[in-house]
């Protein structure tokens, strides 16, 4: 699995998005330790603070399947005309599960760039 191909995983997970108030449409594609992948999609709220976004979305899925163990992200908002990095809240979420997790973003396919979980989370929070 190439972090192109993970990428264009998100940019299809994207149709799933439920964004009627941003219109701001985010795929996620996880990569379980497994080589399982792991997709997801923004879903808002009509109460926004309970809005949740695709990274968090994909990770739920992979852990309430039994995954604890992951080698990447990508993350895709397609149309928007730049990258979607992950927000604050999907951080820390991700940090549970290892900093050291390859995160892909990009405004699109051939302009992709991946650093660190740890390199966006600085002194992420743990018990
Ligand atoms: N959103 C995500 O899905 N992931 C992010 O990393 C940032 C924001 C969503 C939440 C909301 O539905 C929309 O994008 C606008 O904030």
């Amino acid at each position: 699995m190439t972090d192109i191909e993970l990428y264009e995983m998100a940019e299809g997970a994207s149709e799933g998005a439920y964004a009627p108030y941003s219109g701001y449409r985010v795929g996620a594609a996880l990569l379980a330790a497994d080589g399982t992948v792991y997709t997801g999609a923004n879903v808002e709220n009509s109460s926004y603070g309970a809005t949740i976004c695709a990274e968090r979305t994909a990770a739920v899925k992979a852990v309430t399947e039994g995954k604890r163990e992951f080698e990447a992200l990508a993350v895709a908002a397609p149309g928007t005309g730049g990258p979607a990095w992950p927000c604050g809240i999907c951080r820390q979420f991700l940090f549970e599960f290892g900093g050291d997790l390859r995160v892909i973003c990009g405004a699109d396919a051939e302009h992709i760039e991946a650093v660190t979980l740890d390199g966006l989370l600085a002194h992420g929070f743990r018990l």
